[in-house]
């Protein structure tokens, strides 16, 4: 399974880098807002910033919503890395443009997925990704988990070779219960990554192999 960062800050996709877990960066407009990124020049000299950090896919979202807009947007996103993933909402004319983006062999991220059909839908016109933001589900008491097994059978019934990237991963049992159900990729913020190393009998084995390495020592 991959493991995508989910966030516009530099610091923490080095630091995911660095750990050597990385294969990708997803970013949306309320996350390159929250690093305080406005305007399109600077918006488009972060992109570039995340490209030269990390070693994979880089999610990046067109803010128009009309067909033509996004078709525009789009292609500027991608040409400016060979790296970026053209992010396109789940709406009527993102369907549109990710036919088109397929055909001209851009890689896309359908996002905002909450259900099977909308899964269906990015797969049908050869969404690169598609990304059903479990965590949100989770949040009106729905279980995000189970869309992620439902897409999965889906996919897996016709061989669709969109991946299923699990998004709105909120911590560290999101990403291995999206293991377990077959998803193909997670995005989340680092420290459900830097979860995934704790235990606490690990903490104390360690404490112990030290002490004994001290007292055989002498110290
Ligand atoms: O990038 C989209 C998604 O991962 C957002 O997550 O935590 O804002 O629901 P969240």
């Amino acid at each position: 399974m991959k493991f995508f960062i989910d966030t516009a800050n530099l610091k923490d996709i080095k630091e995911a880098q660095d750990l050597g877990v990385l294969d990708g960066v997803t970013t949306n407009p309320s996350l390159m807002a929250k690093e305080g990124i406005t305007g399109s020049d600077n918006i488009t000299q972060h992109y570039k910033a995340i490209c030269d950090i990390v070693d994979g896919d880089v999610s990046a979202e067109v803010i128009a919503t009309d067909y033509h807009g996004m078709i525009k947007e789009g292609l500027a996103l991608a040409k400016l890395n060979d790296k970026i993933v053209v992010k396109i909402p789940m709406v009527k004319d993102g369907v549109r443009a990710l036919k088109y983006f397929s055909e001209a062999g851009i890689k896309t991220n359908c996002t905002l997925v909450f259900s099977t059909g909308q899964a269906l839908l990015a797969a049908k016109v050869g969404a690169t990704y598609v990304s059903p933001f479990i965590g949100r589900l989770d949040d009106i008491s729905t279980d995000g988990l189970s869309l992620i097994r439902d897409i999965r059978l889906i996919f897996d019934n016709y061989g669709y070779s969109t991946q299923i990237l699990a998004a709105s991963v909120r911590h560290s049992m999101h990403i291995l219960n999206c293991a377990k159900l077959g998803a193909d990729v997670t995005t989340s913020p680092l420290s459900a990554i830097t979860s995934l190393l704790k235990h606490p009998l690990t903490d104390a084995g360690l404490a112990a192999f030290l002490s004994d390495h001290r007292k055989a020592a002498g110290n």
